[in-house]
């Protein structure tokens, strides 16, 4: 972060002068800020935001050299130590899209790029666009729990060695559930075979704010970093932010995301999802008490789920895994199997009945996430799952099902999204070519994507998942997932 003063947010502060100003708005959005006639909008959302809400290309804000927006984007990429980072408007998945339609200019449409099986679809869509041909790694996977975690140094060189011709490597940390993978390795052994790395942070915008976090993927060796600032940044919903290292590939990086970049961004941004970045990144940069709360909070929580007995911490077990390197103290994942329910219904429940929001459930567990600057209320989470605990039997849940393997691959993903298809039922689907991205909800890792074979297995897990409160298919076009799209 250097000597650079991340207390300030032109950007947002240009937004406040305007806001500020009589002017007399003859442009769009067509609400104008307007008094009269905006009550509906003004009443819900208050007039500040009506006010704040600007066209793009105005002088002073963010138009001409130099201007606040510009300085803005500065101050962030100064916060990461990157070389250059870009404020999305469509989200982490924005940044995903962005990044395969890049990596399809280093030639990797041509050659494989290398990544970790369990990203997110929105990285398999721009892998469609892109038309890439992946070759893909497993992530270490959590039998007991059913859940991925990360790519281990040592699988991530084997499939360097046996792949000498790819181009890029992408690979996501931390997961879902708090793990970090061992990015400076990983990093080291990307250069030494001349790719850039990729790493899909966008669970962890905090990383590097404090030093009882990670350390942020860009200082460790990665060459792009992906990241949702919305999530644990603090911005608001469908902000996000791309970053691109000082390193060995910045310069070529640069300018092929720059092209992309205009490819996918809205010409008209919201420039409220773009305040919300300016000011959450200097309330990272200058929050490290904020973070700490969080932390304590988190520890808190962690502290109370070990002392009962019949909840675990998920993250207690991670020192099992070799490719876990540490973990994100803000994710609190627990085990809630030996409540004898599932984890769906138990944070169905914590909603419906005690109004305490969980972010993911899987079949046994629930992660609570923990914004900076939040103290927690870890009294009402322990007493809403005490309750439960009390009201059912002390046995394991007992409809779990494991994580499905993965279909054959048989064409590239743009290749067989593309090709003439038909939709069959679930049964007549088994041993076809998915034409479609399919992937459970939460946590949102396709189980089949376009090219590969679909199999009884994961067909049954498919219709597991949206048969539990909470659960849908992305990408299915049934609700219940008892129809799939096939390549003839
Ligand atoms: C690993 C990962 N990458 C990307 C995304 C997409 O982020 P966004 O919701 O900001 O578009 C998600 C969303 O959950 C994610 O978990």
């Amino acid at each position: 972060m250097g000597t650079v003063d991340q207390s300030q947010t032109p950007y947002a502060d240009a937004l406040t002068r305007y806001a500020e100003r009589d002017t007399l708005r003859l442009n769009v959005p067509g609400h104008n800020a307007r008094v009269e006639g905006t009550q509906r909008l003004s009443g819900y959302f208050g007039q500040r935001i009506l006010e704040r809400d600007l066209t793009p290309f105005l002088p002073g804000i963010d138009s001409g050299e130099g201007n606040p927006l510009a300085q803005a984007r500065d101050l962030a990429a100064a916060a990461w130590d990157a070389e250059k980072t870009w404020f999305l408007t469509n989200g982490a998945s924005q940044a995903n899209r962005i990044v395969a339609l890049a990596l399809a200019q280093l030639g990797v449409s041509q050659q494989p790029i290398i990544a970790q099986r369990s990203a997110h679809s929105s990285f398999i869509d721009g892998i469609i666009l892109a038309g890439l041909s992946p070759v893909w790694i497993s992530p270490t996977i959590d039998h007991h729990h059913g859940i991925n975690h990360g790519v281990s140094p040592a699988s991530f060189e084997a499939a360097l060695v046996e792949n000498p011709n790819a181009r890029a490597a992408y690979v996501i940390s931390p997961s879902y559930f708090g793990a970090v993978a061992d990015i400076e390795s990983l990093a080291n052994i990307a250069h030494r075979h001349g790719i850039p790395l990729v790493v899909d942070g966008a669970w962890g915008t905090h990383f590097g704010f404090h030093p009882d976090v990670p350390e942020s993927p860009l200082r460790l060796g990665a060459d792009v970093l992906v990241s949702s600032t919305h999530k644990l940044g603090g911005s608001l919903t469908q902000s996000a932010m791309l970053h691109v290292a000082k390193g060995p590939f910045s310069q070529q990086l640069v300018e092929i995301i720059d092209r992309t970049f205009v490819l996918t961004q809205s010409t008209s941004s919201s420039s409220l999802l773009l305040a919300s970045l300016d000011i959450a990144r200097s309330a990272l940069a200058t929050g490290e008490s904020d973070i700490a709360t969080a932390i304590r909070s988190g520890d808190a929580l962690r502290e109370r789920v070990r002392a009962h007995p019949r909840l675990s911490v998920l993250s207690d077990d991670f020192g099992q895994f070799f490719d876990i390197a540490a973990h994100d103290p803000l994710h609190v994942s627990i085990d809630v199997s030996g409540l004898g329910r599932s984890g769906h219904e138990v944070r169905t429940h914590l909603m419906t009945e005690h109004h305490i929001a969980t972010e993911i459930a899987t079949d046994n567990c629930i992660v609570a996430i923990i914004g900076p600057g939040h103290p927690v209320d870890v009294d009402r989470m322990m007493n809403a799952l005490d309750l439960l605990a009390r009201d059912t039997p002390s046995e394991s849940s007992k409809d779990r099902l494991d994580l499905p393997a993965v279909g054959e691959f048989r064409m590239i993903p743009r290749d067989a999204y593309f090709a003439p298809s038909e939709v069959v039922d679930a049964a007549a689907a088994v041993g076809r070519i998915s034409a479609d991205t399919l992937a459970a909800y939460p946590p949102g890792i396709p189980n089949i994507m376009p090219g590969e074979l679909f199999t009884g297995e994961i067909i049954e897990f498919l219709q597991h998942t949206v048969m539990q409160p909470g659960g849908y298919v992305r990408g299915s076009i049934t609700e219940k997932s008892n129809q799939f799209r096939v390549v003839i």
